[in-house]
C-alpha cells in the first residue's frame, strides 16, 4: 500500500445527499482504521450559507450510529470545516484557495489537495475552470499535488462525455482525474481480478471454447425512491449499465494485465470495450428489452408504479428496466453471448455474475438416466451474501450413476476477519494514495458511451419500440427471456416472482 500523505480534502456539493450518506461516513471509517494521515482536513462546500460548526453537528448526526465511540467521533468531527462560496462562478474560488492556505497553516499541510465533485454534473466544468483561475489545479514537481474526483453521471451520452473530458483536460491532466464507478469499490468486484489470475484452476476454462455464456444481473427491489427527476432523464441503460455493468464487464472478459496494476488494468478494460460488437441501430429491438414498472401489490403492499413517482412524467417511457445481448468480438469471446440486465423493482436486491459453461461434450451416464439438467455454472455474488458459488454435478449416493447438482458455496462473510468496507472507503483511500487502478479512465469512459449510443439513438428515433410494462415485484418484461434463444435457457432467477396479480402490457 502506498503511503497517504497529508492532504485536504474539499467536498464540493457538501451538503448534498451523497456527503452526508457516503462520503462523510467512509471517511469516519477510515478515521477510525487510522488510514488517514496526522494532518489532514476535510473542506466542505457549498453554496448554502453554513458555518464550520453546524455541519459538523449535521454530518454527526450521519455517523451516530458508531455510539460506541463518542470520543473517536468528536475527534473527526474537530477535522471537518465549511466554506460556503457559489460554485457557479469560477472567480469566487479564490475564497477557497484563501481558506485552504488558511487551514494548511494550522498545521502544515504542503499544497496536496483532493477536490471530491459531488455536484450536479453541470458544475463539473466550472468548478474545475474556478480552481484553475485560483491557481489550485497544478501538481508541482516533487512539491505538491492535487486530485479531482468526479462522480458519475460523466455525459448523458457519447458526445457530452467526449466534451466533458475535453473541458477537464484543460484544467487538469488525465492523471489528476479519478473517474469514480463506486461498483469497482466492492471488494467482491475486485475479487473477480483475484479469482481469475491469482488461480491457476480458471483462467485455462475463461475462453469461448469452455465458456457457453456469461450473464451478470443487477437487480434492485425499490424504486426511484426521490430520485424520480433525474432517473427519468437517465433511465436504467445510462444510469446501470453504461458504467457499472459494463465495467464488470471489462473485468470478466479482460486479458491477463501484466501486473495488479493501474495502467496495466485500465489498458485491458480499454481493449474489452473496444473490442464490444456495436448493437446496430436497426438491431435494437431484437438485441435490447426495456421496460418500466407498473403498481402491483408486493409483500401485501401496493406500490406506485413508476408513472406515479414524484418528478416522473405521467407518459414517460424512460426504461426502468434494461436487458440486453451482446458479443465482445475478439479471440477469447469470438461468438459468446452476453447477456446483462439490471433493473428497479424487481423481486430482490441482488448483483450477480454467471459464468454458465458448456456441458460436457459426451454424456456417458445418458443411457440411465436423465442428463443432468444444469449445466457448470460460476456464480460470483457481487452483493449481497457476497461470495463465490460452483454449481456442478454430483453423484447422487446409492446404485446407478444418478447425477445431481451440487453447490461449492464460499461466503465472504466467513472468509474476512470483520465487516466488509464500503466501496467509497476503498476508492477514497486509494485516491488519498494515488492509485487510480479502481477510477475509470478518460477513453474507457467515451468508449463504453460509444457502445451504449446507438440503443439511446435507436429509443429516440424510433419511438414505436416497445416499453413493457412489467408488475412492481417481478424479474421485468417476460420479452427478456427471449433474447436467449435456446429452449432450455433462461436467465438465472435467485428467488421468485413476488407478485402475481399484476399485468405485463406494453406501455
Ligand atoms: C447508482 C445508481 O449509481 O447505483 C442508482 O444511480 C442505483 O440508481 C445504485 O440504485 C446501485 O448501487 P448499489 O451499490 O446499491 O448496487
Amino acid at each position: 500500500m502506498n503511503a497517504t500523505e497529508p492532504h485536504i480534502l474539499t467536498i464540493f456539493g457538501a451538503s448534498g445527499d451523497l456527503t452526508k450518506r457516503k462520503l462523510i461516513p467512509a471517511l469516519f471509517k477510515l478515521y477510525q482504521q487510522k488510514h488517514l494521515p496526522e494532518q489532514f482536513y476535510i473542506l466542505g462546500i457549498g453554496r448554502t450559507e453554513n458555518t464550520d460548526d453546524n455541519f459538523r453537528k449535521k454530518m454527526a448526526g450521519w455517523i451516530d450510529k458508531q455510539d460506541e465511540f463518542p470520543q473517536q467521533k468528536q475527534d473527526f468531527l474537530k477535522l471537518l470545516f465549511y466554506e460556503p462560496l457559489d460554485t457557479g462562478n469560477p472567480d469566487a474560488y479564490i475564497k477557497q484557495k484563501n481558506r485552504l492556505d488558511e487551514l494548511r497553516a494550522q498545521s502544515d499541510i504542503p499544497e496536496n489537495y483532493i477536490y471530491y465533485l459531488a455536484t450536479p454534473p453541470v458544475l463539473y466544468e466550472k468548478v474545475a475552470q474556478g480552481l484553475a483561475i485560483a491557481g489550485i489545479n497544478k501538481d508541482e514537481a516533487d512539491k505538491s499535488w492535487k486530485r479531482i474526483i468526479i462522480e458519475k453521471p460523466f455525459g448523458v451520452d457519447y458526445e457530452s462525455a467526449k466534451n466533458l473530458n475535453k473541458r477537464l483536460l484543460c484544467y487538469f491532466a488525465e492523471d489528476q482525474i479519478y473517474r469514480i464507478d463506486h461498483y469497482l469499490g466492492k471488494e467482491t468486484v475486485q475479487n473477480v481480478l483475484v479469482t481469475r489470475f491469482a488461480n491457476g484452476i480458471f483462467e485455462p476454462l475463461w475462453n469461448r471454447n469452455y465458456i457457453h455464456h456469461v450473464e451478470i444481473t443487477s437487480a434492485e427491489d425499490l424504486g426511484v425512491e426521490e430520485r424520480g427527476g433525474y432517473y427519468d432523464n437517465a433511465g436504467a441503460l445510462r444510469d446501470m449499465v453504461q458504467n457499472h455493468l459494463l465495467q464488470l464487464v471489462g473485468l470478466i472478459a479482460m486479458e491477463p494485465p501484466i501486473l495488479a496494476e493501474s495502467t496495466a488494468i485500465r489498458n485491458e478494460t480499454m481493449k474489452v470495450f473496444q473490442s464490444l460488437r456495436p448493437i446496430k441501430e436497426e438491431e435494437v429491438s431484437k438485441y435490447v428489452i426495456r421496460g418500466q414498472y407498473t403498481s402491483c401489490k408486493v409483500k401485501g403492499e401496493k406500490v406506485p408504479g413508476y408513472r406515479d413517482e414524484e418528478g416522473v412524467a405521467k407518459d414517460s417511457r424512460t426504461e426502468t428496466y434494461v436487458a440486453l445481448k451482446f458479443f465482445i468480438d475478439n479471440w477469447r469471446w469470438s461468438g459468446i453471448p452476453f447477456y446483462i440486465r439490471s433493473g428497479k423493482r424487481l423481486p430482490t436486491k441482488v448483483t450477480e455474475i454467471v459464468i454458465h459453461f458448456k456441458k460436457s461434450p459426451h454424456h456417458i451416464f445418458s443411457h440411465q438416466y436423465e442428463q443432468m439438467n444444469t449445466q457448470n455454472q460460476l456464480v460470483i455474488r457481487v452483493q449481497p451474501d457476497e461470495g463465490l458459488l460452483i454449481k456442478f454435478g454430483m453423484k447422487e449416493p446409492g446404485v446407478g450413476f444418478k447425477v445431481k447438482t451440487a453447490n461449492m458455496d464460499v461466503h465472504y462473510s466467513d472468509f474476512s476477519k470483520g465487516r466488509i468496507s464500503e466501496a467509497y472507503e476503498r476508492l477514497l483511500l486509494d485516491c488519498m494514495q494515488g492509485d487510480s487502478t479502481l477510477y475509470i479512465r478518460g477513453d474507457a469512459v467515451e468508449e463504453a458511451w460509444k457502445f451504449v449510443q446507438p440503443i439511446l439513438n435507436a429509443w429516440k428515433n424510433q419511438p414505436d419500440i416497445p416499453v413493457y410494462g412489467y408488475p412492481a415485484g417481478t424479474w421485468g418484461p417476460e420479452h427478456a427471456d427471449s433474447l436467449i434463444e435456446e429452449p432450455d435457457l433462461t436467465w438465472r432467477y435467485p428467488c421468485k416472482n413476488l407478485s402475481n396479480d399484476g399485468e405485463y402490457c406494453e406501455l
